[in-house]
């Protein structure tokens, strides 16, 4: 089962998604005070990975709250239920299921937190409808998910990037995913029964000296490998992209353009 994600769900995906989750922790966080998260809620966490984002909901939530780990891999569902052991927090669920399988019918919440899941389920207008259904109305849902991939650029331009970043984006359409699904979840959720209460595109340009640097070029050095097993780069082209990144990681200069993220507060009506 595990192996039907595109990005893997072993111990250094597991790793690379722990940097992803401290880059964007702050952003998280905000989000979330915006859209009212708080002790005693009841909230899933759908498509947790390895649940970073599901510990921090668990601590908010506080003992008279809740948290459900959605996620189709057991191996994120151990890691997670490993560090809740370790941390001494017991109001997490966790739930192995394939949401593009599940109706998730027997899962109901105040808060619905998905963050990188949309790009990567076969099926995100009925995902999202499911996300209504499990909300009962005035419940919330928040959304991170990617609106412009392609905005990943470097300046001075780093050609082998750019050509890494097609790649990755045909990888996961290989499987079904959509990349740029922020440009149908507006839609989908009008459709789904929702209000959008708040909307925002989520996007930085940093220098190497950046912790948020450390996001896009551990997710390089973590995927090169997998898009030449997958025969969408060449080990040519694999080994020229990391110099060219080694290059510009050398020049104080250098500048990168993250992937752009749209956040969404939704109201279930
Ligand atoms: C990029 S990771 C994001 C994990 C987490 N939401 C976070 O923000 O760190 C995408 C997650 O979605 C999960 N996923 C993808 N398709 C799924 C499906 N059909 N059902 C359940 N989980 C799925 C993957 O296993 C993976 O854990």
């Amino acid at each position: 089962m595990d192996k039907t994600y595109v990005l893997g769900t072993d111990d250094e995906e597991i790793a690379r998604l722990g940097v992803q989750h401290n880059v964007w922790r702050p952003r998280m966080l905000d989000a979330w005070r915006r859209a009212g998260i708080t002790t005693g809620q009841t909230i899933i966490d759908l498509g947790a990975g390895p649940g970073y984002a599901t510990l921090d909901l668990a601590e908010i939530v506080g003992t008279e709250g809740h948290v459900m780990a959605v996620e189709r891999s057991q191996n994120f569902l151990d890691a997670l239920e490993e560090k809740a052991a370790h941390r001494k927090i017991s109001n997490i669920s966790y739930h192995c299921v394939d949401i593009d399988l599940s109706t998730l019918d027997d899962l109901s919440a105040d808060v619905v937190w998905c963050r990188w899941l949309l790009s990567f389920v076969t099926a995100p207008r009925s995902t999202v409808q499911k996300i209504s259904n499990t909300l009962r109305s005035g419940g919330i849902a928040v959304f991170h998910e990617y609106l412009d991939y392609g905005t990943w650029k470097h300046s001075p331009p780093i050609p082998e990037v750019e050509t890494f970043v097609t790649a990755v984006m045909s990888s996961w359409r290989d499987t079904g995913g959509e990349p740029d699904i922020g440009r149908w979840l507006p839609g989908f959720l009008a459709e789904a029964g929702f209000k959008i209460l708040d909307v925002r595109p989520l996007i930085d340009v940093v220098a190497p000296s950046s912790f948020v640097w450390q996001w896009p070029a551990g997710f390089v050095e973590g995927n090169l490998d997998r898009l030449v097993e997958a025969g969408r780069l060449s080990p040519e082209q694999a080994s020229a992209t990391h110099n060219a990144l080694a290059l510009a990681e050398a020049s104080p200069d250098s500048l990168v353009t993250t992937p752009c993220v749209l956040e969404i507060i939704a109201q279930r009506l």
